[in-house]
Parts: C-alpha cells; sequence; structure tokens
C-alpha cells in the first residue's frame, strides 16, 4: 500500500542568494534528511524588484513562477539570515510579490516555518519576529514556538554542509509540526 501515500510538498526558501549561504546549506540538510512521504522544492528568491504596476498578469516570468510553486506547496519552510535587526530584503521582496494582487495572494492560508540563523549567538531572532509580524499580514499561517533559531551557525557549517545535529533535529521537529498542520489544512491546488 506504500505507493498510494501521498506526498507532501514543501517549498524551500532561503532568505539569502549569497554563493555559500549558511541559509541555504541548512536547508538542503533538511531537504536530505525529510521522511520518504514529503519533498520539498527549493526555490531561487532572484526576482525583480516588487512594482505594483505589474503585480497583475504582467508580473515578471520569475514572479509568476515563485507564485504557482507556492501554490502547488503544501507548506512553506522559510531559512533566512537576520539584515540589521530584521528581514533580509530579497526574503520581503518576494513575500510582497507573493502577496498580490490585492485578495489573490498565494500565501493566504498557507503553512509556514520560519528558521532563522545567524553567526551570532542571537540567532536572527528579531529578523523571526518582524517575519512572522508579515505572514499575519499576508495571512499566511506561521507554525507556533518553540522558535527555531540557530546561531552561531559559521561552527555549525564543514565544507559547505550544515552539521549539527542538535540543531538538525530541532529543525525537524519543526517539520514535523508543518507537516502536522498541512495535513490539517490542506492547500496545495495543482
Ligand atoms: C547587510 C548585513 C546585515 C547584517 N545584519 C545582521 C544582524 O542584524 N544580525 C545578525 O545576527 N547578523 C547580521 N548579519 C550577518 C548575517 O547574519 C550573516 O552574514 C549570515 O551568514 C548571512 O546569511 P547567509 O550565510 O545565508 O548568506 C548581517 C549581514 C549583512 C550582510
Amino acid at each position: 500500500m506504500d505507493h498510494l501515500v501521498q506526498t507532501t510538498r514543501l517549498l524551500g526558501l532561503s532568505g539569502s542568494l549569497r554563493n555559500g549561504s549558511y541559509s541555504l546549506a541548512v536547508l538542503n540538510a533538511l531537504q536530505k534528511r525529510l521522511q520518504t512521504s514529503v519533498s520539498m522544492e527549493i526555490c531561487n528568491l532572484n526576482m525583480p524588484l516588487y512594482n505594483e504596476d505589474h503585480d497583475g498578469l504582467a508580473a515578471p516570468e520569475q514572479v509568476t513562477a515563485f507564485r504557482r510553486s507556492i501554490i502547488e506547496s503544501d507548506g512553506i519552510v522559510i531559512v533566512m539570515p537576520e539584515y540589521n535587526h530584521g528581514i533580509p530584503g530579497v526574503l520581503k521582496n518576494a513575500l510582497d510579490w507573493a502577496s498580490r494582487p490585492f485578495g489573490k495572494s498565494s500565501l493566504t492560508g498557507k503553512p509556514v516555518l520560519a528558521i532563522s540563523i545567524s553567526p551570532a549567538f542571537t540567532g536572527g531572532v528579531r529578523a523571526q519576529a518582524q517575519l512572522n509580524e508579515t505572514l499575519l499580514a499576508i495571512q499566511a499561517v506561521p507554525v507556533p514556538a518553540p522558535q527555531v533559531v540557530i546561531g552561531s551557525i559559521a561552527s555549525k557549517i564543514e565544507d559547505g554542509l550544515f552539521v549539527d545535529e542538535p540543531s538538525a533535529n530541532f529543525a525537524l521537529g519543526a517539520i514535523d509540526r508543518l507537516l502536522d498542520r498541512c495535513r490539517v489544512m490542506p492547500t496545495a491546488y495543482v
């Protein structure tokens, strides 16, 4: 009967475009350790700056593809750094695109798990608080606490790979809570 188990589809977003991004390393590590019934596509957030003149049918192709990926997913996993105590512009820009056109946000009702990372021990917790405000504004559904905040990230990366077992297991526990939410309120539209 295994072949009848439906795959839960997650979408992974990295809040950094940097080559060698620690955020992306964390997403890659989590992706490899998901249960076999769960998949996670990782989406590149490199897209034009938000412009309301183009947020309907005339949206840039990267934006249209991004919105489609959100719609087709059951839930979202965001891993992001903190920039100047706030959300990285790349991520905020992508969320602003996804939130429109008004009343037709691809993120409405979508379960979202936020994970922040930082070389500092504070782990990006201030950016995460800001992100939760934004997710509420978009009417996405943030997965509740305990928050996943990964401090001292540089010491947890080896050869570009995220290798810290305790943090990885903690994050996987949060993904389990995200999956519970996805099953209770399925939102993927194929
Ligand atoms: C513009 C800028 C602002 C930053 N501000 C903060 C900050 O407020 N708090 C923090 O913990 N780290 C801050 N950092 C450090 C980032 O957390 C660090 O560079 C992180 O590794 C970036 O994520 P990435 O590895 O995924 O690219 C900042 C980095 C940059 C480039």
